[in-house]
């Protein structure tokens, strides 16, 4: 069985599965849960200057039926108090001692910065995450994302923090911003041992029709929230990709932003994770997901002959490239299997009227799909000349693995838009006619 055990910098857990800092790690009774459930570490609800929060504070997007696609929220850091919290994570960090209880901290001059660093130490904690990430709230106070944003003062509170640190310190970086790199490069030059991504994105979900006021409601009003969940994951893993790519961050990365299961866990490991955090999968389903997550990155490695979680770290990094270098030669079309189509035309409809007009309907029986199968049904056909490989059919059609796209062989040698270019300018390749 594959070793989940990892050692992230300085940072031992049982597994890379932790809970992020929101509701769920709020109190010692949930983290004491959340460790019975299985979870490797706790990044504690972000500790600071106890503020007040607003009712109500959540809001959803819910795409087809699909509640908490999408999940927004209006919540500020904690509300109980620094003693409060330092007291519990010491009591968990005491009861845990092969757990990662990791504190969340924000506050804002030197002086405060120093102390809870100290109180951060004295309380036991494994690590710290800096918030700088915060989007609604806590940036008009001039911390959260006013300084994530800012990449020269987040150096400077990075720098304040390790003139003081005794323990790892994890810098956790907002997405709310155009170059995620720019903040992570500053993390690293003040000495930051690790980053964290992502933390919510700025968002409204929904406008109520009746009332014309978004969610959440307050009294008549509502505010920007921040949004994560599954729908944030594809934005997640670019930001990750970016950083973990980058020579200049080399800082190892806690990955965060819609993991839900063991299979979206295993995705921001081979982008170079070596921790995930999660939080709207667990205010969803609860802390028990934790134990499919560990059977199922168990089993994955074991059926890949990965040993241990550093084999599949960053495995899919190097296969991301810059669009100029993808093969402009390469081309793959359609294919449908027959005997598992149901007939229901979406992919002809989608590529109709949404790509590029290559599938033609024709009869079942011209297939040689006997009477009785999809009797008098017209069936799509892909023209397979025609067929860009573009990949849209294969997403709609609503039966797992009934049109595959497939390799062809264009007999031609690669060349990426670079080559193509450097060809023209040299002379040794003539322009390729467009489409008509
Ligand atoms: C209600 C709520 C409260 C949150 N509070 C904090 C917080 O106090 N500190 C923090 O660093 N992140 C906070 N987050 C952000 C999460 O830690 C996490 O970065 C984000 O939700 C993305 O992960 P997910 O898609 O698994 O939810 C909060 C998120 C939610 C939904
Ligand atoms: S891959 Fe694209 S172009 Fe080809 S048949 Fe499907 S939708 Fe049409
Ligand atoms: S979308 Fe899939 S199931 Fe529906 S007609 Fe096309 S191939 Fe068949």
């Amino acid at each position: 069985m594959a070793d989940l055990s990892i050692n992230f910098a300085g940072i031992k857990s049982p597994n890379p599965f932790w809970v992020a800092s929101a509701p769920p790690s709020n109190t010692a009774y949930q983290c004491h849960r959340a460790f019975e459930a299985g979870w490797g570490g706790v990044v504690w609800k972000t500790i600071g200057d106890p503020i007040l929060n607003v009712s109500s504070r959540y809001s959803s997007h819910t795409i087809n039926g699909t509640r908490m696609a999408g999940f927004n929220n209006i919540e500020l850091i904690s509300d109980r108090s620094i003693e409060t919290n330092f007291r519990e994570i010491k009591e968990c960090a005491e009861a845990w001692p092969d757990r990662a209880v990791i504190a969340s901290l924000m506050t804002d001059t030197r002086e405060n910065w120093h102390e809870m660093m100290q109180r951060a130490v004295d309380s036991g904690a494994a690590g710290v995450e800096l918030n700088f990430g915060c989007p609604h709230g806590m940036c008009e106070r001039g911390m959260g994302s006013a300084v994530g944003q800012n990449p020269d003062v987040m150096e400077t509170i990075v720098d304040w923090v390790m003139e003081v640190a005794q323990l790892p310190v994890i810098v956790k970086l907002t997405p709310n911003i155009t170059d995620v790199t720019i903040p992570a490069r500053a993390a690293k030059r003040a000495g930051a041992n690790a980053i964290s991504l992502i933390n919510t994105i700025n968002s409204i979900t929904k406008v109520d029709l009746d009332r014309l006021i978004p969610e959440p409601y307050v009294d008549g009003k509502s505010a920007h929230g921040g949004y994560c969940g599954p729908a944030v994951k594809p934005i997640a893993l670019n930001m990750l990709e970016n950083c973990a790519s980058d020579p200049e961050v080399n800082l190892p990365i806690s990955g965060i932003g819609g993991i839900s299961n063991w299979r979206d866990a295993a995705e921001f490991i081979a982008l170079g994770s070596g921790s995930v955090q999660v939080c709207t999968a667990i205010m969803h389903y609860g802390f028990r997901i934790v134990e499919d997550m560990i059977e199922g990155l168990s089993d994955y490695l074991d059926s890949k002959g990965m040993h241990s979680i550093t084999e599949l770290q960053g495995k899919a990094l190097k296969t991301v490239d810059r669009w100029e270098n993808l093969n402009l030669n390469y081309k793959r079309i359609a294919a449908i299997d027959y005997d598992s189509c149901i007939g229901c035309n979406l992919c002809f409809v989608a590529c109709e009227d949404g790509a590029h007009q290559a599938i033609a309907l024709t009869d079942a029986a011209a297939r040689g799909l006997g009477p009785g199968r999809l009797p008098g049904k017209p069936i799509p056909e892909i023209k397979e000349t025609e067929c860009v490989g573009c990949n849209l059919c294969s997403i709609v059609c609503p039966v797992d693995n009934c049109i595959t796209m497939v390799d062809v062989d264009t007999g031609k040698d690669a060349m990426s838009w670079k080559n193509y270019q450097e060809g023209l300018n040299a002379g040794t390749i003539s322009k390729i006619p467009a489409h008509h």
